[in-house]
């Protein structure tokens, strides 16, 4: 990893940043849900933090480009997202007119940067998550589409219903260290070996046809498919389908009203749900240990693949990332992109719910961004892996986990199921 990659990453997470706020000053101020913040926030808060660790050194009393009033309203654990509208945010012109400013500054230091890059990648990932963040928003938005229908995907295969795959009993190495994944943020850290029982875990995601019979079975309607917190949720909410699933059978998908795809990984669903439906089908949800062992763990050679399919970086043969799609490719369509146990999908098209909590790897210790992971474990957070379509390649790993409350669904999430290997 050059300097040069790291320029050309963090060009290209700007392009995506700009893409998606290139829109008059209304759309970007607007709140569209009490769930995320006006994107104008986001634009803002993508330059506070590259200001701060990558030209103040993490110090908040260094100064900065923006006044401590104004620096303040960009904390996100200060201001909850609900409110980020009401606070007097930059306007969108002095915002981009910031983050230019703060970029050239960044790109002419890293000229002069050391052989260290962790930072650099770290801001270039945490922008990226901005984009995802700002997709969501993009999605919970009403009327017309502004983003366009996405491009093309390969078709999906044929897969014989309910495909299990087996993964042996026996050690293998979670996690990783920064030698051998040097963009790893914190909580994927450090690499240590742990033993697993036998499992079986779904060759591709479940797919709307499958949720679908699960809804026509009654499943939002029996309690004893759901978590007693989940059922509860349930009524509380009314959950009665995927969310952006309308009732006669369509879905809304940025701005555009379409047949649910049935061989589509099904997405927008939150954990309970998630957990409910691995009961009405007999299974469960993976641990984040097992999922990560089915991604990554060649046991022909006893060691990690960097990838599911081997050493190269996602492309458009083996994953559906980068965004450009705005949904999940069919289940089947990365044959190429299977892990050694013949495992689909697993980076890319949807985040996949676990049955884990939130909490560090046995020796964690906090990167320079030291709030990042650390405030989080232990609270009411699931683990979700392997990221969605909209994830940019330089901010997923068979390693990242990524952590959220478990009602929540208006993230690109689906799930896939395990099962012990004896039922
Ligand atoms: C890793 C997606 C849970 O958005 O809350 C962005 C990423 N942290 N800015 C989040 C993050 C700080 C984080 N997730
Ligand atoms: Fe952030």
């Amino acid at each position: 990893m050059s300097r040069e990659d790291v320029a050309l990453g963090l060009d290209r997470a700007r392009a995506r940043t700009l893409e998606l706020t290139a829109f008059d000053d209304r759309e970007l101020t607007t709140q569209h849900s009490p769930l995320m913040s006006p994107l104008v926030w986001d634009l803002a808060h993508i330059g506070q933090q590259e200001e701060l660790w990558l030209l103040r050194g993490g110090a908040d009393a260094a100064p900065s480009l923006l006044p401590p009033g104004v620096e303040q309203l960009y904390n996100a654990f200060e201001h909850p997202r609900a409110e980020r509208v009401t606070l007097p945010l930059l306007p969108p012109a002095e915002a981009r007119a910031f983050l230019t400013e703060i970029r050239g500054r960044v790109l002419d230091g890293l000229d002069r940067a050391g052989d260290d890059l962790f930072a650099p990648l770290m801001v270039e990932q945490h922008e990226q998550q901005h984009v995802e963040t700002m997709l969501a928003t993009h999605q919970l938005r009403t009327g017309d589409p502004i983003l366009g229908p996405g491009s093309e995907l390969p078709p999906g295969r044929l897969l014989p219903e309910d495909e299990w795959v087996l993964v042996p009993a026996g050690p293998f190495v979670l996690g990783v260290d920064a030698t051998d994944e040097p963009a790893a943020l914190d909580n994927e850290r450090p690499a240590h070996v742990v033993d697993l029982p036998s499992f079986r875990i779904g060759r591709v995601p479940v797919t709307n046809a499958q949720w679908q019979r699960f809804v026509d079975d009654g499943g939002y309607r029996e309690s004893r498919w759901w978590s007693g917190r989940g059922w509860a949720h349930r009524l509380e909410a009314g959950l009665e389908r995927p969310l952006f699933w309308t009732p006669d059978g369509a879905r809304r998908r940025f701005g555009i009203v379409e047949a649910v795809p049935p061989d589509e990984p099904v997405q927008h669903i939150c954990f309970f749900e998630a957990e409910a439906y691995a009961a009405w089908a007999g299974a469960r949800l993976p641990t984040e240990q097992e999922w990560e062992k089915a991604c990554t763990w060649d046991p022909r050679l006893g060691a990690r693949r960097r990838w599911p399919w081997g050493t190269s970086a996602p492309d458009s043969r083996v994953a559906n990332v980068g965004g450009a799609a705005l949904r999940p490719a069919p289940v089947g369509a990365y044959p190429a992109g299977a892990s050694a146990y013949g495992v689909e999908q697993l980076i890319g098209d949807v985040w996949e719910w676990t049955s884990s909590d939130f909490r560090p790897w046995p020796g964690f210790a906090p990167m320079i961004y030291r709030d990042y992971s650390a405030p989080f474990f232990g609270g009411d957070y699931k683990v979700l892996r392997g990221g969605s379509w909209a994830v940019d390649g330089a901010a997923i790993r068979p390693s990242f986990r990524n952590w959220d409350h478990p009602i929540r669904r208006q993230i690109f999430s689906g799930v896939r199921l395990a099962r012990d290997a004896d039922v």
